[in-house]
């Protein structure tokens, strides 16, 4: 992967938008290493990463990775309220940044004829108008639930569930599992198919006769879907997403009902 970044990556490339853990295929990406790589090849390219399927999955740090941009989903491993999330901006480059939305909190004064942003680089530049207060509250707690738990320890308990229905199904005949085989690579998710079945059609009878609920399609994702050649053969794929609560008798009950729909 590596490589094929220093095809990608020359003295144009302004930004570099990556993943962190795939929602289509589970893989971690090695984010320090990748970065790293961009940097030496052009040290004025940003590196955008989408940690929508880390951040309260696994330990994040920013420092480290080295990126300038990082977002995350609040309502996804941090367990709060949909409609929140956040975005670290590296300090050096958030006073480049103008506000796309203006008001309120990003105002350092107003005239009849102009505004005049606020000149300092912090957040409060990009809030416009009244903050969400009840969803920051509601994330805050879910985030706390999490560290009490401890992000190492529900990163090893994701992954030791994926690797349980990884082995429970991959010997069964008409099941494609698709993921890193390097259990170190991987998140929760496992993305599967049942050869000849639509993987909607599959989450639709693991839904209705077992009340297993998975997430079939693109995922948004469709120049990967396209690319591996799922979405013409089985309209994408499924992804079963263990968590931290999540047990093994539930990790047995999805493997048998994989194996009861491939008529193993
Ligand atoms: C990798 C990734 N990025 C972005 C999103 C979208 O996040 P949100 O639900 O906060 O819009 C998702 C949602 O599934 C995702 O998996």
């Amino acid at each position: 992967l590596q490589e094929n970044f220093e095809d990608v990556v020359d003295q144009q490339t302004r930004v570099v938008a990556i993943q962190h853990a795939s929602n289509c295929m589970g893989t971690v990406h090695r984010l320090k290493e990748i970065i790293k790589t961009i940097k030496v090849l052009n040290n004025r390219t940003l590196v955008v990463v989408d940690g929508s399927q880390a951040v309260g999955h696994m330990p994040v740090s920013v420092k480290e990775l080295g990126c300038d941009f990082y977002a995350f989903s609040g309502h996804k491993g941090p367990l709060g309220p949909q409609g929140t999330g956040g975005l670290y901006v590296r300090k050096e480059v958030l006073s480049h940044i103008d506000p796309l939305l203006v008001g309120g909190g990003a105002i350092a004064d107003v005239t009849e004829r102009d505004y005049k942003l606020r000149s300092d680089s912090s957040a409060k530049r990009f809030e416009a108008g009244t903050p969400n207060v009840p969803g920051v509250i509601g994330l805050g707690r879910g985030a706390e639930y999490v560290r009490e738990i401890g992000l190492t320890r529900i990163e090893a308990r994701e992954r030791e569930l994926a690797r349980s229905f990884i082995d429970r199904i991959s010997a069964v005949k008409g099941v494609e599992i698709y993921c890193p085989s390097d259990m170190s690579s991987r998140c929760g998710i496992v993305p599967f198919n049942i050869e000849g079945w639509r993987c909607q059609d599959v989450s639709l009878t693991l839904d209705e006769k077992w009340k297993i609920l998975t997430r079939a399609g693109h995922h948004c994702c469709l120049p990967a879907m396209r690319f591996f050649g799922f979405w013409e053969k089985f309209g994408g794929n499924i992804r079963a997403s263990f968590a931290y609560y999540n047990t093994e008798g539930e990790v047995a009950k999805v493997a048998d009902a994989v194996r009861t729909i491939a008529g193993a």
